[in-house]
Formats: C-alpha cells, sequence, structure tokens
C-alpha cells in the first residue's frame, strides 16, 4: 500500500511517499480503507522526532482515519465490513489502510463526507475530553480558549456553542484569525501577538470574577497569566507546552482558590481508557455533527502525495481550523 514515510527526521524534506506492507487487524481490531486522515500539530512533531508513538502503534504519521471497513478482527461484534467509519488510531492514518480498534470506531454520519469525517476524531475529541470530561465545564460558565484558529481550539469553539450555548467564551488568536474566530462565536477575541498578558483584559471582561476553565497547548509562558486569569475553583487544562515547559507558580493563591491544574494527553492513554472517552463523546457530541449543527472547518484538502505541501502549509500556521489529506 501507499504510505507517508518517514527518510530520518527533520524538517519538510524527510517526508516522502512508498510502499509498505498493508497492516492485518488483531482479534480486537478492523482493517479500514483510509479515505482520508487530517493533520494535526503533534505529526510535525513526531516528523522533528520529538513524539513517537506509543509502543505497538504504527511508527506512520497519522492520528486519525475516516475511511470504510475492510476486514475485521476475530472478536469484533457490531462492525462488518463495507461500514463508514472514523477513527482514532495510535499512528499509522497517513496510508491506504491503517488498523485501529474497534472500541475507537465511530460511524460516520450520512450528512458527513469522509473529508468531514477525517477532522473529527483527534481535534474535536481532545477538545470535548479537556474542556468538558476533565475541565468540567457548564453551560453558563466562562472559558478562555488558547489560539482560536487551530484545529483543535476551532473545534472546542464549536462543542462550547453546540453543547453548552451560553457559556462565555474569551478566546487568543493572531490578528489574521480574529475575525474568524468572533465569527465562530467568541465572545471576546484577544490578540495573543500584541497582548500577550490577556489577564488584565480577561479580569475586565469577567468583572474580576475570572474564568471557569482554560484550555491551554503554549505552556511555560502562558502559566501566570492563566492562574490570574483563573476564577475560584477554575480548573487549567494544560494540553501543550509549545512555549516551554517550566514557569513559577504561586502556591498560595492556588490553594486558597482552589484551583486546579490538570495536564492532559490523549494518544498515550490505554486502549480501554480511549473506548470510554470515544463512547462518551459519540453519546454526547456526534448527534450535532450528524445534525450539522457542527461542522469541521476544513482550510484546505489535499493529497497524500502532497504530503509535503500539506505539512508546510501547517507549519506556517497559514490555516483556519484543519488540513485534510486524501488518499
Ligand atoms: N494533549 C493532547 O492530547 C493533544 C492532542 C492534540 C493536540 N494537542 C496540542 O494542541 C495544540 C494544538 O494542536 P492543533 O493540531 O490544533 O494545531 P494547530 O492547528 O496548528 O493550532 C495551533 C494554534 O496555536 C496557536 N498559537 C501559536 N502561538 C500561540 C500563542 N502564543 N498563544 C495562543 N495561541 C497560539 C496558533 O495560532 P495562529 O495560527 O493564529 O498563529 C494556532 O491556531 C498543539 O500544541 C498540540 O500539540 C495536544
Amino acid at each position: 500500500m501507499k504510505a507517508v514515510l518517514l527518510d530520518g527526521f527533520g524538517g519538510l524534506d524527510v517526508l516522502k511517499v512508498g510502499e509498505v506492507e498493508r497492516p492485518s487487524p488483531k482479534e480486537n481490531e478492523v482493517l479500514v480503507r483510509v479515505h482520508a486522515t487530517s493533520i494535526n500539530r503533534p505529526d510535525l512533531v513526531q516528523r522533528e522526532g520529538k513524539y513517537p508513538p506509543p509502543p505497538g502503534d504504527s511508527e506512520i504519521l497519522g492520528l486519525e482515519v475516516a475511511g470504510v471497513i475492510e476486514e475485521v478482527g476475530s472478536a469484533v461484534t457490531g462492525w462488518q465490513k463495507g461500514d463508514r467509519v472514523m477513527s482514532l488510531v495510535g499512528g499509522g492514518g497517513y496510508a491506504e489502510y491503517a488498523v485501529a480498534y474497534a472500541n475507537h470506531l465511530m460511524k460516520i454520519p450520512e450528512s458527513m463526507s469522509f473529508e468531514e469525517a477525517a477532522c473529527v476524531c483527534e481535534s474535536y475529541i481532545t477538545a470535548f475530553l479537556n474542556v468538558f470530561m476533565i475541565g468540567g465545564l457548564q453551560d453558563g460558565q466562562t472559558a478562555i480558549l488558547h489560539g482560536g484558529g487551530g484545529g483543535v481550539n476551532t473545534a472546542a469553539i464549536q462543542l462550547c456553542k453546540a453543547l453548552t450555548p451560553n457559556t462565555k467564551l474569551i478566546v487568543t488568536a493572531s490578528p489574521e484569525k480574529m475575525d474568524r474566530v468572533k465569527e465562530l462565536g467568541a465572545d471576546l477575541v484577544i490578540n495573543f501577538k500584541e497582548t500577550p498578558d490577556f489577564s488584565e483584559a480577561v479580569k475586565e471582561f469577567t468583572n474580576k470574577k475570572g474564568v471557569d476553565v482554560i484550555l491551554d497547548h503554549v505552556g511555560a509562558k502562558y502559566l501566570a497569566p492563566n492562574m490570574n486569569s483563573l476564577g475560584y475553583k477554575g480548573r487549567l487544562v494544560i494540553i501543550g507546552v509549545i512555549s516551554g515547559i517550566k514557569a513559577e507558580l504561586n502556591l498560595a493563591l492556588m490553594m486558597v482558590k482552589r484551583q486546579q491544574i490538570i495536564g492532559s494527553v490523549l494518544r498515550s492513554r490505554p486502549v480501554s481508557e480511549k473506548g470510554e472517552i470515544v463512547a462518551e463523546f459519540t453519546r454526547r457530541a456526534l448527534p450535532k455533527f450528524a445534525d450539522r449543527t457542527i461542522v469541521p472547518i476544513i482550510e484546505k484538502s489535499f493529497t497524500l502525495d502532497q504530503v509535503v505541501d500539506a505539512h508546510g502549509m501547517m507549519e506556517a500556521d497559514k490555516h483556519f481550523g484543519k488540513i485534510v489529506m486524501t488518499m
């Protein structure tokens, strides 16, 4: 089968398209004929050699697939050849075929294309897990979502609007993406290039109350402004560390305000735990895709042969929402 291969680790030039053996599903897995996948920021980090796949998962890049079941493992029930499915995968999405655990599969609603479905699993499940299941955002509360133009964060805005329509959303974005973030539903948009310390703007917007939940992938540089923006019993959920991993924390303030800081990754969780997250997402969020309340935002769709352009677009931060790759 055709797949994207890595010729060492590094920049765009290590991405090559080549032939590899088709994988076979184990007893609890299915083989998916992949129609589309999408690019996620962690793929770029893996390409650079800084984010290896969990042991046992494919070394091929790609954290999600949308396609059709080609073969079903011997212990799998409830799924059959020909089903249109989307799934998280620990690796292997940038290929014509990929194996997926049966308990990570979701049926693609008839109203959705393969390209749209290819955007759902990594970005929307990451946003859902961290804002709702871990962050515990309730309707009527206030949240900060950082980097509103990216895949995870456009997903987070859309999920908040669909599932908790009375939440107030404060979103940081680069100046070029601020208008689109506002259109998508942000109540306050802060230009992160001009205002790296956003906490004063947050204080003013919340009448000094602070926010209930923060979804952060910036890390060290934002720890102080995040903590200064977090209200009583607020939850800061950290899913990335693009600005660094070490920062100072005022523990007394955190204690007195009974705040929580929670770190979270999706990819390396046990198979069963990811299955539970997928089940909750299927129950609560998937109907919003089926009825088109949520439609994934696709900046551009490339073919597998254009993988260098697809990675190049994300590397240059030229996208709003998701970048898709079809087989
Ligand atoms: N822990 C997990 O389970 C998990 C899972 C998936 C992803 N992630 C992490 O989540 C992050 C987003 O992933 P993605 O696939 O959505 O990537 P993406 O589409 O490239 O989005 C990244 C966003 O970060 C924004 N950004 C850059 N510097 C910023 C700053 N100083 N303040 C606020 N925003 C800033 C960018 O804004 P502009 O484009 O406007 O410049 C861009 O919109 C990555 O760090 C990724 O590693 C974590």
